[in-house]
């Protein structure tokens, strides 16, 4: 039985997602505290994958008792990276997969099997200050020589180019006059674990009813007052996101 076979009021079965991450994993984080509540019987996650042994994610997955795989990238065709993800992927049961700070180029072909059901995270306001190389402090540092006043978050769904699918979710962040990249990545951090598990859960929600992915609407009247520690409220969010 496929999700979308599921008849009404049978019981749904949740969403499985995988999260691919390279780095310390907060992302991750967040998608693991938001899937313990509510979310989790829309959502849970199936794998933990990562292209590094020593990523702080994989240890966060373990200790939330979610399975881990490592699938080194370096130095090895793209095919058999592919193959193994796909087959890791498989094996998972995923039906869909979240990139969490994941600095590796999804393979074509996870990308064709998993097309509209993959989704990343960036700490800016695509399409600017994305592409390959535009990763941690160095799109806060191009965003601030660059004098914007302006960043943000974007979630998009991933195709085969870095940071180039079809955009969302976004979330306005103010730049302060006396930023450096650290503060501003602290605060585009805060909006990013604020906005990215609610818009996952909306994005598996419309999975799981064999709907297609459409951009989700930030509200007009998004305020700018975010200091370096402030989140965005969590209402307007899932309010934005159609989940309320
Ligand atoms: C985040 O800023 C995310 O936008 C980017 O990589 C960073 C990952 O941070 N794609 P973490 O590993 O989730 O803490």
């Amino acid at each position: 039985m496929t999700l979308r076979d599921s008849e009404a009021g049978a019981e749904r079965r949740p969403v499985r997602i995988a999260v691919f991450a390279s780095g310390g994993g907060s992302n991750l984080q967040a998608i693991l505290d938001h899937l313990r509540g509510p979310a989790g019987e829309a959502a849970r996650l199936a794998v933990v994958v990562s292209d590094k042994p020593e990523a702080g994610a994989l240890e966060r997955a373990r200790r939330a008792g979610v399975a881990t795989r490592v699938i080194p990238v370096r130095d090895r065709p793209v095919d058999a990276v592919a193959a193994e993800t796909l087959d890791t992927l498989a094996e998972a049961g995923t039906d869909m997969v979240a990139l969490a700070g994941y600095l590796r180029l999804v393979p074509a072909e996870v990308v064709r099997a998993f097309r509209g059901r993959i989704v990343n995270i960036h700490p800016a306001l695509l399409p600017a200050f994305g592409g390959k190389g535009m990763y941690g402090a160095r799109v806060h540092r191009a965003v601030l020589d660059a004098g914007c006043r302006v960043s943000g978050a974007t979630v998009h769904l991933v195709d085969e180019h870095y940071d180039r699918g079809p955009i969302l979710f976004q979330w306005p962040v103010p730049v302060r006059a006396d930023d450096t990249a650290e503060t501003l990545a602290a605060r585009v951090l805060r909006v990013e674990h604020a906005i990215y598990p609610p818009t996952i859960e909306a994005v598996a929600r419309a999975v799981a009813g064999g709907e297609a992915v459409r951009p989700f609407r930030v509200p007009d009247a998004t305020t700018f007052t975010l200091a370096a520690g402030d989140a965005p409220d969590a209402w307007q969010v899932r309010r934005a996101l159609g989940l309320e």
